[in-house]
């Protein structure tokens, strides 16, 4: 059993039900999942914190959407001290956009800027690809932590 940290970045819902469907796999499989309304990045120095999971779309110009936008701010300004936990993202966006999944990978970027551990390159979730970003969401979040 790990504790596990998710947090989630979406405009029209999408990351919102990929992150459900993480959050109960994650639960069913008796991890203990902490994931608040609003991510804070005061919880992640919390040293019993296993795994950080983020699962963020991109809006404007490869942005993060404005509701994970304040835990990115205060990742890039406070520099927590999260070297501790090791993390992953899954990071929904649209490959018509030059800056496919740009919010997803800003905020992989500055975890590892911070000393965080990446599990796996973040998994990019194409809406040219597939209408059903939940359904990809989870097993690849479980199979990553299989093999942690
Ligand atoms: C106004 C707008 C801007 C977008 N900008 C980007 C972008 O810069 N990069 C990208 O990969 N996807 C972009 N997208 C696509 C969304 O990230 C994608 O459709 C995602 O699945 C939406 O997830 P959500 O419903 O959780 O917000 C944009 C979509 C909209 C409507």
């Amino acid at each position: 059993m790990a504790r596990i940290y998710l947090a989630c970045g979406s405009v029209f819902g999408s990351a919102i039900l990929t992150t459900d469907e993480i959050q109960q796999a994650l639960t069913q499989a008796g991890h203990d999942v902490h994931r608040p309304e609003n991510a804070s990045v005061d919880d992640l120095t919390d040293e019993t914190l296993d795994y950080l999971i983020v699962c963020t779309s991109s809006t404007g110009n490869g942005e993060v959407p404005d509701n994970l936008a304040p835990f990115h701010v205060a990742l890039l300004t406070q520099f927590p001290r999260i070297t501790h936990l090791r993390f992953a993202v899954v990071a929904l966006g649209d490959s018509s956009y030059d800056t496919f999944c740009g919010g997803g990978l800003a905020i992989d970027h500055a975890l590892q800027e911070l000393g965080a551990t990446q599990l796996s390159e973040p998994l990019k979730i194409d809406a040219m690809e597939t209408t059903e970003p939940e359904l990809l969401g989870a097993p690849w979040v479980m199979s990553l932590l299989a093999q942690a």
